[in-house]
């Protein structure tokens, strides 16, 4: 765990260069808008630890999967987002050395920061060359909310106390790679390079997915009274395009780069278009100054803060990190474009590939259900859709028949595309939240034409799923199901893991309501959909037969579920009990010691617990959370939050502020020691429904949206807002009282703490 980050509401500030840093706070200050995102590199070139990541949204490569046994079934390949041009390259050469902070003299003053509530990142470092120069450097960069395909960056150099010569070279670069390749390839192919006055471009096509990046640059010197005449040079390599500025600078003067680059590809534009949008996007970019092109990002970010800020008061360190972690979620996803979806690190590094998990179920559906228009959460599920052919293939070539459908548990384009077998192959847990994904928009939305539109396509192909993947047991009389991994990855290829039993019975029994649902509302749509996936009427008897029938371990004596047979045959030993040098155990331990070990990696019984709460009581949450939590790591980013909204429930404030600090700062105090790799995206609105779900206790009762508050003792008041069905409402938490107001939208009634409200009508503002 690190420290080093300053606590500010609005701000993620570092304030001292620290080599070992870099790439923490490289992840950390990222930018992004949804189609593009950028690492908080710096502009020069830096020799020291760092990961350069620039990320177009969609964008990847199928990189040959490498194992030692090749195992039938195994993917083909494992997919990752690429590192795309690198276009924020801005190279400052004085009187021959390259300005290089991890070379210089001396750092005089270093601070980087993150304006979250503008969306700027900003850089002051005040720097001694090894040749004795000292300059100032100012940096100011955006990556356009208001235009999506726009980056644009002001970087200022003061000179201190040198007089000579200085050369500053703004480029495009395509000649990248990544740090995770399984054949250190380099994936871009070069295509066009231009570079002229005012026009610079560098276009490149990836190896085997043809997907083509197309970059262009307008670049503007600007010199104060003190500024010598300065002469361009224009290289144009095949994957390069430079624009160097040659002059000189004196003591005190200042000279600033603007940088306007457009990015298109051809997940949006035909061939022949590519070139054209691109250069339009930076020329029209460069009739503008820095801070006009500022005022319409920071516009598009107040309107994006309007509806999704979360306040909290008495404790600067939760507000910051609620703030950061909404920020990140909506750098990487909009919700524009239902082929995307949500990588594990956005577009702040390169792990897990930019694939989609079921993270995106699991975890971020309900946050978008509940701050953005509805078609956005529909577009995360319609994506899963259209991958149900995928799916069916999927579970095609594992040996399942008759329409059976298994979902990747990786998958860019709906091909399972993951790089472990046991662990993320057995993982078949993921088909159970696609389903409950429905289920979870469904009651929240009331939008229950979704399933005959589209949700009893996929119910019933998982639940086919199911059915061929469970065996009935003789010795048991009942099915079970074997050689799986559970949510919890320091488990592979267990039997009877009880959350992926309990889960599979559960999409069995929703989909039989579901297809009851459709059958009475919609009885036409129905008959169609019966011959659409062939379905004897014979099928859900079995479906049945195996709901009750079906094992669960569990230990009557203790009163909890086994996360899988011969759970309690293991050293039962507390993570209390760890000694703080062996944590994280995995990177401290073997995979075999690991596995052995009874600690847990993530929620797995409590996953559980937390989709289905209602259907246990409170003494069966109690002796569970109090069972496993002692046992859990939380080496997972998705854990921590889930914890946090079951002490919530359970009135255990302190361990429910523990696990709030700990999802919610998880990158910022890089608590996983994994930080460097890029953030963790998809467990921020794991750290939004701690809030949400656990202090704010919200929940669908009986079709109703209902409260109950717990404020941690730290906080004086929580608020924010929330959108549910046609409403708009705003609630604000305090310690001895809790007021919802609504915003825009109809009458309504909801629950808090269990009673009754009634909302009048309001229209104080259009959504
Ligand atoms: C977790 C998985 C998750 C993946 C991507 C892993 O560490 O164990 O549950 O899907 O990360 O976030």
């Amino acid at each position: 765990m690190k420290d080093y980050i300053v606590k500010d509401e609005w701000k993620i500030i570092e304030e001292r260069y620290v080599p070992e840093h870099n790439q923490i706070t490289e992840s950390l200050l990222s930018l992004g808008n949804g189609k593009m995102g950028q690492r908080a590199n710096f502009e020069e070139t830096y020799s020291g630890p760092t990961l350069q990541g620039s990320y177009v949204a969609g964008v990847y490569y199928p990189d040959k999967t490498r194992v030692g046994w090749w195992k039938n079934g195994y993917p083909e390949y494992f997919a990752k987002v690429l590192n795309s041009c690198n276009w924020i390259g801005i190279n400052v050469i004085v009187d021959g050395e390259s300005l290089d902070l991890a070379k210089v003299k001396e750092v005089h003053s270093f601070r980087r920061e993150l304006d979250m509530k503008q969306g700027l990142l900003l850089r002051r470092m005040d720097v001694t060359l090894s040749n004795g120069a000292r300059l100032e450097i100012n940096s100011r960069r955006f990556v356009s909310m208001h235009n999506d395909e726009l980056g644009v960056i002001e970087y200022s150099i003061t000179s201190k106390d040198y007089n000579g010569p200085i050369k500053i070279e703004s480029y495009l670069d395509f000649d990248v790679v990544n740090q995770d390749s399984n054949y250190d390839e380099n994936f871009w192919d070069a295509e066009q390079s231009e570079s002229e006055i005012n026009n610079h471009y560098v276009q490149a096509v990836t190896k085997k997915t043809q997907y083509t990046v197309g970059v262009a640059m307008q670049n503007r010197l600007i010199l104060d009274e003190n500024g010598s005449d300065q002469k361009s040079t224009l290289t144009a390599l095949p994957k390069k395009s430079i624009e160097a500025f040659n002059l000189d600078i004196s003591e005190g003067s200042t000279v600033t780069v603007y940088k306007f680059v457009g990015i298109t590809s051809s997940m949006n534009y035909a061939a022949g278009d590519i070139k054209s949008k691109a250069k339009h996007i930076a020329n029209q970019a460069g009739n503008y100054t820095f801070d006009e092109l500022l005022a319409n990002h920071t516009r598009a970010w107040s309107d994006i803060w309007d509806m999704c800020d979360i306040r909290i008061e008495g404790d600067v360190s939760a507000q910051q990190a609620i703030r950061f972690n909404i920020f990140q979620l909506y750098q990487t996803y909009t919700g524009q474009d239902d082929r995307l979806n949500i990588g594990p690190k956005g577009f702040t590094g390169e792990k897990y590939g930019g694939s989609t998990y079921w993270d995106t179920e699991a975890y971020c559906l309900p946050f978008y259900l509940s701050t953005a228009n509805e078609e956005v959460a529909k577009n995360l599920l319609i994506y899963r859709y259209k991958h149900l052919d995928k799916a069916i293939e999927n579970a095609e070539k594992l040996g399942f028949t008759c329409g059976a459908a298994l979902y990747p548990m990786v998958t860019m384009t709906g091909e399972e595309c993951h790089n472990e077998w046991e662990i993320t192959f057995e993982e078949i847990h993921r088909n159970g939240a696609i389903a409950y994904a429905i289920y979870d928009y469904i009651r929240y939305t009331g939008d229950k034409s979704y399933l005959a539109e589209y949700g009893i396509e996929v119910l019933v192909a998982i639940s086919r799923f199911w059915t061929q993947r469970v065996n009935w047991s003789e010795r048991k009389g009942q099915y079970v199901m074997l050689g799986v991994t559970g949510p919890n990855e320091y488990e592979n290829n267990v039997n009877n893991n009880w959350y992926t039993n309990y889960l599979a019975t559960w999409c069995l029994e929703y989909t039989m309501e579901a297809l009851n649902h459709v059958n009475s509302d919609n009885h036409a749509r129905y008959e169609e959909l019966i011959k659409k996936i062939d379905f004897p009427s014979g099928e859900v008897k079995k479906w049945q037969h195996i709901v009750d029938n079906m094992y669960y371990p569990k230990d009557e004596e203790l009163g909890i579920f086994l996360q899988q047979d011969n759970f309690l045959d293991k050293e039962l030993t507390l993570v209390s009990d760890l000694d703080p040098k062996h944590r994280p155990i995995n990177q401290k331990w073997s995979w075999d010691r690991i596995l052995r070990s009874c600690f847990i990696k993530q929620a797995d019984v409590l996953q559980g617990f937390y989709f289905f709460e209602d259907h246990f009581d409170e003494e069966s949450h109690r002796k569970n959370f109090e069972f496993y939590e002692p046992r859990t790591v939380h080496e997972s980013s998705l854990s921590p939050c889930v914890h946090g909204i079951l002490a919530s429930k359970l009135g255990m404030e302190d361990k429910a502020y523990e696990m709030y600090l700990r999802t919610a700062r998880l990158d910022l105090d890089d608590y996983n020691n994994d930080t460097e790799d890029g953030c963790h995206i998809t467990s921020m609105a794991g750290t939004w429904l701690a809030i949400i779900k656990g202090f704010g206790g919200q929940r669908i009762t009986e079709d109703q949206l209902s409260f109950s508050p717990s404020l941690p003792a730290q906080w004086n008041s929580l608020s924010f807002k929330i959108k549910f069905r046609k409403n708009l409402l705003e609630v604000k938490i305090e310690k001895d009282k809790t007021e919802i107001n609504n915003l825009n939208g109809p009458a309504m009634e909801l629950l808090l703490e269990g009673s009754k409200i009634n909302l009048p009508e309001s229209n104080l503002i259009l959504t």
